[in-house]
């Protein structure tokens, strides 16, 4: 079978005509594709700007749609929720064989965190701060992804957020503008490798373009308003990271900012992402999102919408059907210039070309390497590894971490200690939630004999039954050690799934205040597995240690285990705020000093900007998260108290391991910028280095900074550096006074 199509995929590119070429020519693309498109009626240049939803999956309202009349009609550029080998190799089939040009089929699926190997949720992986690990997760997600016929991954979600309630944090890097941009780079890198070409690099999107990390009240998809400061300052660098990174495809938010809509915002596609970037792949819609342009009140009808998402600047309409139904009627009508379609055709046909797919459309069909590359033993092995790397230990008091092996008897209770089914989280791809995931009751039975584990559900994690505390309340009681784990849903974070309430969900809470009460002195932990941060304000005083798992993935059980039990030394630290209630939300680290902020002298001084009923500060900061050993810090050195712009400074100190435990140290640098034509945050991260030390010994860690470090939009919107005082510290979270600083001179 195969064998035939290999004849006929030469022959079909015979039909492409005087387009025989080999891969040695794939560099100048672009006479290939014009060469091409001189070929193409209107109707198939509108089709490559169309894309609509395979079967394998559902991400989003299912609209009805014909996918094999619509590929033999020409009328289909990509498709999403499309894989496995054998279909998309009967698909490419009917694209290669049956349509006029045998232009080959783009198909996308969101490969967020993993495709069958699946690891820790993004804003987990973040918490490992750790880039190397990142780029990693996302190669071994393209090796799955490809191996399975998906040339393109419709991520990473590069959006900033500084939003719990919006389920979608899940799936950014956290709050902040400077990591967020390394790791977005770090994921583009993984998706796409060092050529694209390759059958096992995929395209990577930044998505969504713009500022959806920033919806009004965290509701999803809901009104984004702010200052083009604050835009450019904060939700757009990430964006312009992966563009640096070449990333291939964008893709729209479905958020309006500032009252237009993204899909049909010129500003941030034509005069930001083309004209201030030089982005020259292409973008495509989110889901359905041109259609959505109605109901924003922007466009008065879906033909109305289709005109206005092209002038854009969008190229491929997903699943809406509007260009597909209405582009050649405007141009018909004069309504639109055909060059516009011209140009998103061009795009398109361009990253089919980088693929090779002209080259080869069976590329990605290949059963044998479909077969040898799931669940590869080295995957699963960086998955365990990254999903403890990503865990954050939020507390430990009373040394309740790490437990021994020999404690005679360890209570594990909770809904999620033998859950296999939420433990992967959201956006979870392929991943499976049929047994293949390790359970953290799996995980630990690696530690500890059966006689050793008393286990009780005592809950479900939303239901409001409580007929299931009493047996918890007894296996407490005849334990010696109690873990918890406990914590969402994964339905309760990612897509359409914000929250008010930022507690832990359901009668939870409630049994661990019972166990508490039942075992004043045991030692208690809580393993939490959730999708944002969460208001702990009640637990935090209930038990001694909180190990954050978020969503650890398919060896997320092994992975808390080698955590409970000391085999891998905590070393994840915050990349978003955990507020003391969702009344403080926003809040993050980097906030406005405002013109009456609370005197450290006198916290209770009046009429400053605090409230009455709870403290300004986070129940735990950005850049939190304990080991079992200890680092210390000492012996900061500046180089210099004066930086020149076109001079450089070095910011040292040195870091002690002086607990009994090996461990990685995330060192941090924040600089403040005390005086500019604008307010600036309080403090910004600036920097930071993921070290190794061995018990007793000692690194200097040094960042140099110039300039460029200090660069934002001024009162005059220019991206630029104003001479003045600096504060600079380098500390292990963003918890810290400053007590150092230099001057930028002109
Ligand atoms: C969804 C999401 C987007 C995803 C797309 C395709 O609505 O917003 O992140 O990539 O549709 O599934």
């Amino acid at each position: 079978m195969m064998n035939k199509i290999s004849e006929i995929v030469k022959h079909g590119l015979l039909l492409i005509g005087s387009l025989t070429f080999s891969s040695t020519m794939a560099q100048n693309y672009e006479a290939k594709v014009d060469s091409l498109m001189k070929r193409m009626t209107l109707q198939e240049k509108i089709g490559q700007t169309v894309m609509y939803s395979g079967s394998w999956d559902q991400t989003g309202p299912i609209v009805g749609s014909n996918n094999g009349k619509y590929i033999r009609e020409g009328n289909m550029g990509g498709m999403l929720n499309a894989f496995t080998v054998r279909g998309t190799h009967d698909l490419q089939k009917i694209a290669v064989e049956e349509t006029r040009l045998g232009i080959p089929l783009l198909f996308g699926y969101d490969v967020i965190h993993g495709h069958r190997t699946i690891f820790p949720i993004n804003l987990g992986l973040s918490a490992s701060w750790d880039l190397k690990m990142v780029e990693e997760s996302a190669r071994i997600a393209a090796e799955e992804a490809s191996a399975e016929g998906i040339h393109w991954t419709f991520a990473p979600m590069v959006d900033v957020s500084r939003e719990p309630r919006w389920g979608r944090i899940s799936e950014g890097a956290g709050e902040d503008v400077y990591l967020g941009s390394q790791i977005a780079k770090a994921y583009v890198k993984g998706f796409q490798g060092d050529d694209l070409s390759k059958p096992n690099t995929i395209l990577a999107c930044a998505k969504h373009f713009a500022a959806y990390g920033a919806p009004q009240a965290g509701r999803d998809y809901h009104t984004v308003n702010m200052g083009e400061g604050e835009l450019r300052d904060v939700y757009l660098p990430p964006f312009k990271a992966a563009v640096e990174a070449g990333v291939e495809t964008f893709m729209t938010a479905f958020n309006e900012i500032n009252g237009v809509p993204a899909t049909a915002n010129k500003f941030i596609f034509k005069d930001i992402l083309r004209k201030e970037w030089g982005f020259n792949g292409f973008v495509v819609t989110d889901y359905t999102a041109i259609n959505e342009l109605v109901p924003h009140g922007f466009a008065k009808d879906e033909k109305h919408a289709a005109q206005l998402a092209l002038e854009a600047g969008v190229d491929m309409d997903m699943m809406s059907g509007a260009n597909r139904l209405y582009l050649e009627e405007l141009v018909k009508e004069n309504k639109i210039d055909e060059g516009l379609i011209n140009q998103a055709c061009k795009r398109i046909l361009l990253a089919k070309f980088k693929l090779g797919l002209f080259d080869d459309p069976y590329r990605y069909i290949d059963e044998e390497r479909e077969k040898t590359t799931k669940y590869k033993p080295d995957f699963l092995d960086k998955a365990r590894a990254i999903a403890a790397a990503s865990s954050v230990m939020l507390q430990n008091n009373n040394h309740a971490l790490p437990i021994s092996k020999n404690t005679k008897k360890i209570a594990f209770i909770g809904p999620l200690v033998k859950d296999e089914y939420d433990i992967i989280g959201n956006w979870a791809a392929k991943g499976d939630r049929n047994g293949k995931a390790v359970s953290v009751f799996e995980g630990i039975s690696e530690y500890l004999t059966s006689n050793q584990i008393l286990y009780a559900k005592g809950c479900e994690i939303l239901k409001e039954d409580n007929s299931g505390f009493k047996e918890a309340i007894n296996v407490s009681k005849a334990a010696n050690e109690i873990v918890l784990v406990m914590g969402e849903g994964h339905h309760m974070s990612g897509e359409a799934a914000s929250r008010t309430n930022l507690k832990i969900p359901g009668i939870q809470p409630e049994l661990i205040k019972q166990i508490r009460q039942a075992n004043p002195n045991k030692k208690i932990t809580l393993v939490l597995m959730n999708g944002r941060p969460l208001n702990l304000s009640e637990e935090v005083g209930l038990v001694d240690a909180i190990l954050e798992v978020w969503f650890p993935g398919t060896m997320g059980g092994a992975a808390v285990a080698d955590l409970l039990f000391g085999e891998v030394n905590p070393s994840g630290k915050l990349t978003v705020t955990f507020p003391r209630n969702v009344g403080q939300v926003p809040i993050y680290y980097n906030m406005k000093n405002t013109g009456r902020p609370i005197p450290e002298s006198n916290p209770k001084e009046d009429y400053k900007s605090n409230y009455i009923d709870v403290s300004n500060s986070p129940l735990f900061p950005f850049g939190h998260g304990l080991s079992y050993t200890n680092f210390n810090y000492s012996d900061f050195k500046l180089s210099s108290d004066t930086l020149t712009f076109s001079g450089e400074i070095e910011a040292s100190v040195t870091i002690t391991n002086t607990g009994k435990m090996d461990g990685h140290e995330i060192v941090q640098l924040y600089l403040h910028d005390k005086v500019g034509s604008v307010t600036r945050p309080v403090k910004e991260l600036k920097g930071f280095q993921k070290i190794f030390l061995k018990q007793g010994e000692s690194k200097t860690v040094r960042f140099t900074i110039t300039a460029q470090d200090l660069k934002f939009y001024n009162n005059q919107m220019l991206f630029d550096v104003e001479p003045g005082e600096f504060e600079i510290v380098i500390a292990p979270s963003s918890n810290f006074k400053f007590q150092h600083k230099f001057n930028l001179v002109d």
